[in-house]
C-alpha cells in the first residue's frame, strides 16, 4: 500500500560531506583540516582512524553519481571541503581543488541531479584555527571570501546555497564540550564561536546571491524535540534551558534578530557571559544575521527528555530500552520529527524547509548475494518519511528531504564505527554494496509516496 503523494515538485535527495567521504586528504594541494589535525590526537576519534581515505569519493565521483542515478534522486547535499579550495583558509585558491568541484557540478547536472551546496560542513582549516578559529571575528570575514571564491566559479551551475551545517556541534561539541575539532572546552568561547558562525551566514548570503542569479540560500541547523520527562516546573525548565541553548540559540537570531532573552540569562547565571550586554555582538551584527533566508535546512535524528538535574540543568531520561537504540545510542522518534517541522512553521514561518539530513546508524550484517539487509533503517526512513508527509498535510512548507547517507563514510570522532549509508562501503577493497534501504529509497522516489506497510525484502 502506498501513502498520498508527495507535493508535485517536492525533492528527494541524499547527503554527504566533503571531510567524511573524499579522502586524498593529501592530495593536489589540499591543505589539513581541523578534523585531519585532530584525528591525529591519540584518543580523539574512537576506532583512532582518519579521514585520508574515507570512500576515496574524491577519485570515485562518478561511481558515486552512479548510485544516485540508480536511487533516481533529483538532489544531492554535498559539501567543499574548505582546505582543498583554500589550503590555508584564505589567500590564492588551489585551481585543482575548485576544478574537482567543478567536474562533480556538472556531472551532477548531466544526470539531471540539483546540488545543493554546503559551504561549511565543519572543516576549517587548521591554519585558520591556529589563528584563533571561530572564535576569531577576523574567520568571518574568511568565510566570505571563501563563499565569494567558491560561488564566483560555480555559481551559474549552483543555484542552492547552505552556508553551515550545524552551528551548534561546532559550538558546543568543538568548544564547550571537546568531543569535536578543535578539541577545547570553553564555553564562553563557544558562544562566541557559535555568534560568529550566525554572522558570517548572514554576511555570506549577499555574496552567494550576487554571484549566483536567482539563487536559493539558507543555514542548516539541527533542530531535536525537547520533552520534560514529567509536568513538575523543574523538569519543564530543564527542557525550556535545552531546547533554548540547543534549538533556539540559533533560530532565534536568525528570524527574529535576538538571541533569546531566557537562554541569555541561563549563560549569565552559568557565568559562561558577563552579563546580558553580550560583548562580542557588536551593532549590527543581529540584523546581518536577521538576512532573510529562502530557505531553512534542518537536521533531524531523534528527540531528548530531559529531567532538571541537582543544579537544575538538563539531564536525558532514557525512554528506550539499548536494544531499540540506533547505533549512535539515539532513539527513533518519528512522532518528534512532525512536532519539530509544525512547531519551526509555527512558531519561525520559514519561507521553506528542507531537512537537509535524517537517517541512522545500524549495523548492518555482511552482504550475501551482493545486498545487505537493513530492516532497522527501512522502518527508519518510512517511518520518518511518513512523519514528514503528515507535517506537510498540517501545512508545513517542506520542500525537499536528503536522507543520510548516500553510504557508509567517516562519522567524525566515531570514525568509521558508525554506518549510515543507504550503500555499504568495504573501506578496504572501495566497493559500494545496496543496502535494502536503498532499494527502499528508490522505491520512495519513483512512487513519489510512501508504502504505509512495511515492505518485504528477500
Ligand atoms: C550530523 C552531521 C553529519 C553526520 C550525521 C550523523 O550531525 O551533520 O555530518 O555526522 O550527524
Amino acid at each position: 500500500m502506498i501513502g498520498p503523494s508527495f507535493p508535485a515538485g517536492f525533492r528527494f535527495g541524499v547527503a554527504t560531506s566533503a571531510q567524511q567521504i573524499e579522502g586524498a586528504a593529501r592530495e593536489d594541494g589540499r591543505g589539513e583540516s581541523v578534523w585531519d589535525h585532530c584525528a591525529a590526537k591519540p584518543g580523539f576519534v574512537k576506532d583512532r582512524s582518519d579521514a585520508s581515505r574515507a570512500c576515496d569519493h574524491y577519485h570515485r565521483w562518478r561511481d558515486d553519481i552512479a548510485l544516485m542515478r540508480e536511487l533516481g534522486i533529483s538532489a544531492y547535499r554535498f559539501s567543499t571541503g574548505w582546505s582543498r579550495v583554500l589550503p590555508t583558509g584564505e589567500g590564492a585558491p588551489n585551481e585543482a581543488g575548485l576544478a574537482f568541484y567543478d567536474r562533480l557540478v556538472d556531472g551532477l547536472l548531466e544526470a539531471g541531479i540539483t546540488p545543493f551546496l554546503t559551504l561549511d560542513h565543519w572543516d576549517l582549516p587548521q591554519a585558520l584555527d591556529e589563528k584563533g578559529g571561530w572564535g576569531s571575528r577576523a574567520t568571518v570575514d574568511a568565510f566570505v571570501a571563501y563563499a565569494d571564491v567558491v560561488s564566483r566559479r560555480l555559481g551559474d551551475r549552483v543555484k542552492h546555497w547552505i552556508t553551515h551545517n550545524e552551528p551548534w556541534c561546532v559550538a558546543t561539541l568543538g568548544h564547550e564540550l571537546g568531543a569535536h575539532a578543535p578539541g577545547r572546552r570553553d564555553p564562553a568561547e563557544a558562544l562566541r564561536v557559535a555568534h560568529h558562525l550566525l554572522l558570517s551566514h548572514g554576511r555570506a548570503v549577499p555574496v552567494l546571491r550576487a554571484n549566483s542569479a536567482g539563487c536559493e540560500a539558507g543555514l542548516t541547523t539541527m533542530v531535536t524535540h525537547v520533552e520534560p520527562a514529567s509536568t513538575s516546573a523543574e523538569d519543564r525548565d530543564a527542557a525550556r534551558r535545552l531546547d533554548g541553548s540547543f534549538n533556539r540559540w540559533f533560530l532565534d537570531p536568525l528570524h527574529r534578530g535576538a538571541y533569546p532573552a531566557d537562554a541569555v540569562a541561563d549563560r549569565v547565571r552559568r557565568g559562561h557571559l558577563a552579563s546580558a550586554e553580550i560583548p562580542f555582538v557588536h551593532d549590527g551584527d543581529l540584523r546581518t544575521i536577521a538576512v532573510p533566508a529562502d530557505f531553512l535546512g534542518i537536521n533531524y535524528y531523534s528527540r531528548a527528555v530531559v529531567k532538571a538535574g541537582p543544579d537544575g540543568e538538563p539531564v536525558g531520561v532514557p525512554q528506550a530500552p539499548p536494544e531499540q537504540l540506533t547505533e549512535m545510542g539515539w532513539e527513533v522518534w518519528p512522532q518528534g520529527f512532525f512536532d519539530v517541522l509544525t512547531r519551526l512553521t509555527r512558531d519561525y514561518a520559514p519561507k521553506q524547509i528542507h531537512v537537509t539530513e535524517n537517517g541512522a546508524a545500524f549495523a548492518d550484517p555482511p552482504a550475501s548475494d551482493g545486498v545487505v539487509a537493513d530492516p532497522r533503517r527501512v522502518d527508519y526512513l518510512r517511518t520518518h518519511l511518513l512523519a514528514a508527509q503528515r507535517a506537510i498535510e498540517a501545512g508545513v512548507p517542506l520542500a525537499g528531504y536528503f536522507a543520510w547517507s548516500l553510504m557508509d563514510n567517516w562519522e567524525w570522532a566515531e570514525g568509521y564505527t558508525k554506518r549510515f549509508g543507504l550503500y555499504a562501503v568495504d573501506f578496504e577493497s572501495q566497493q559500494r554494496t545496496a543496502k535494502h534501504s536503498a532499494r527502499f529509497y528508490r522505491d520512495v522516489v519513483a512512487a513519489h509516496a510512501v508504502p504505509t506497510v512495511v515492505p518485504q525484502y528477500s
